[in-house]
C-alpha cells in the first residue's frame, strides 16, 4: 500500500453514499446498496443525477454483452468498491459464468464481511449448487468471486483470476467505474496491455473523467488534493481522443467513447422523463458541466463486440429496428 491509497480507498465510501442517496429517492431500484450503506445523507439534484446516468450507461453495455455472449460470459469488475450489479442482474434473471471482482484488500474484506452477514445478499452467491469458501479479505460462491488485490500487480492480479477459475478463452467484459484516473498512467496501461495480451475476446467499459483542461476540472483537482487525493491518471482524461488512444496503444482491436451528455440522451425517453420528476435542479447549467466532465469508454479485443453502442440511434440500426 502506498501513502495516498487510504484516500483513494475512500473514494468508494463516497461512490457508494452517492449511490445510495439516489436510490433511495427513487433513481433506480437496487435494494442491496443499503447493506453496505449505513446512513447516506441526500446528495444534491446534480449529484443524483449524475450517477444515475453512470449506473444507467454501464448497464446499457452490459446488457448488449450479455445479449450478444448468451450469457456464456464472465463479468470482471475492476476496483468494485461496494457496487451491487452482480445482485442486480441476477435479480433481472441475467445469466453468465462467472461474475469477479478485485479492489483493495482492505475494500473486499470489508465487502466479504458484510455479503457473509446478510442472507440477503449470501443467498443469491449460493443459489446455485456450490459451497461458499471465504478468507479474511476473499470470497468464493460457485460463479462469484471477490478478491483483494492492488491492480498495479499484473501478477497477483493474474494469480487471483486464476483462484476465481477465469477462463482466459471466454468472452469477458471487464468494468471500471472511476478507477483507472486514480492509477499511475505506467501502471495502468500494463494493465490494460496484460489484459489485451491474455483475453481474446473481450470488452473494457470505463468510466471516469473527460475534458480535464479547463477551470470546471481544476476546481474538480483541487477539492481532491484537499482530501489527499491525487488523481494520477488525470493525462488519459483531457479528450475523449486520449481516452481512445491509450486502449489502441496498449493494443485493443478498437474504442468508441461518449460524453456523458450523450450517455444521458441515449438513456430511454421514459425513464429519462420519470427521474427528471423526482427533484427540481437547483442549476441545470451545472449539471451539463458534469457531465461533460464525465465520459463513457467501451473498447474491444476480436471483433464480436465493436457494435455494442450507447447511442439511441445506433442501438436501433444494430438491433435492424428503425
Ligand atoms: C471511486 S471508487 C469506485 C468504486 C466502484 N467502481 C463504484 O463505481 O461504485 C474507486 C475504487 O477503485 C479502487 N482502486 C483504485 N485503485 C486501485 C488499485 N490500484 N487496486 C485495487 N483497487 C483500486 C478503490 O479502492 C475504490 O474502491
Amino acid at each position: 500500500m502506498e501513502q495516498c491509497d487510504e484516500a483513494v480507498i475512500a473514494t468508494n465510501d463516497d461512490a457508494s453514499d452517492c449511490k445510495c442517496s439516489a436510490v433511495r429517492l427513487g433513481y433506480w431500484k437496487d435494494e442491496y446498496i443499503s447493506y453496505f450503506v449505513r446512513s447516506a445523507e441526500r446528495k444534491a439534484p446534480e449529484i443524483n443525477r449524475g450517477y444515475f446516468a453512470r449506473v444507467k450507461g454501464v448497464e446499457i453495455c452490459v446488457e448488449q454483452f450479455l445479449k450478444k455472449t448468451n450469457g456464456n460470459c464472465q463479468i470482471i469488475n475492476l476496483g468494485c468498491g461496494f457496487d451491487t450489479l452482480y445482485w442486480r442482474l441476477k435479480d433481472m434473471g441475467h445469466k453468465f459464468q462467472n461474475f469477479s471482482e478485485l479492489d483493495f484488500p482492505t475494500v473486499t474484506a470489508k465487502k466479504s464481511y458484510i455479503i457473509k452477514r446478510n442472507k440477503a445478499l449470501l443467498s443469491k452467491i449460493h443459489e446455485s449448487d456450490g459451497e461458499v469458501r471465504v478468507s479474511h479479505t476473499d470470497l468464493h460462491g460457485p460463479s462469484y468471486h471477490i478478491m483483494g488485490v492492488d491492480l498495479r500487480n499484473t501478477d497477483e492480479v493474474e494469480k487471483k483470476l486464476m483462484q476465481a477459475q477465469i477462463d482466459f478463452s471466454l468472452p469477458t467484459i471487464f468494468l471500471s467505474e472511476c478507477v483507472l484516473v486514480y492509477i499511475e498512467p505506467k501502471h495502468s496501461i500494463n494493465l490494460i496491455q496484460w489484459l489485451a495480451s491474455k483475453f481474446q475476446d473481450a470488452a473494457f467499459v470505463n468510466y471516469e473523467q473527460v475534458n480535464m483542461n479547463d477551470r470546471f476540472s481544476s476546481v474538480m483537482l483541487n477539492n481532491l488534493k484537499s482530501r489527499g487525493c491525487t488523481l494520477a491518471g488525470v493525462d488519459f482524461c483531457l479528450s475523449l481522443d486520449s481516452q481512445k488512444k491509450r486502449f489502441i496503444d496498449a493494443g485493443w482491436t478498437g474504442c468508441k467513447a461518449w460524453d456523458m451528455v450523450q450517455v444521458y440522451q441515449s438513456i430511454n425517453a421514459s425513464d429519462r422523463h420519470r427521474i427528471e420528476r423526482i427533484e427540481m435542479l437547483d442549476e441545470g447549467e451545472l449539471l451539463i458541466q458534469l457531465f461533460q466532465h464525465y465520459c463513457l469508454v467501451l473498447a474491444w479485443i476480436g471483433n464480436v463486440f465493436q457494435d455494442i453502442e450507447i447511442t439511441v440511434e445506433s442501438r436501433m440500426s444494430t438491433l435492424n429496428i428503425d
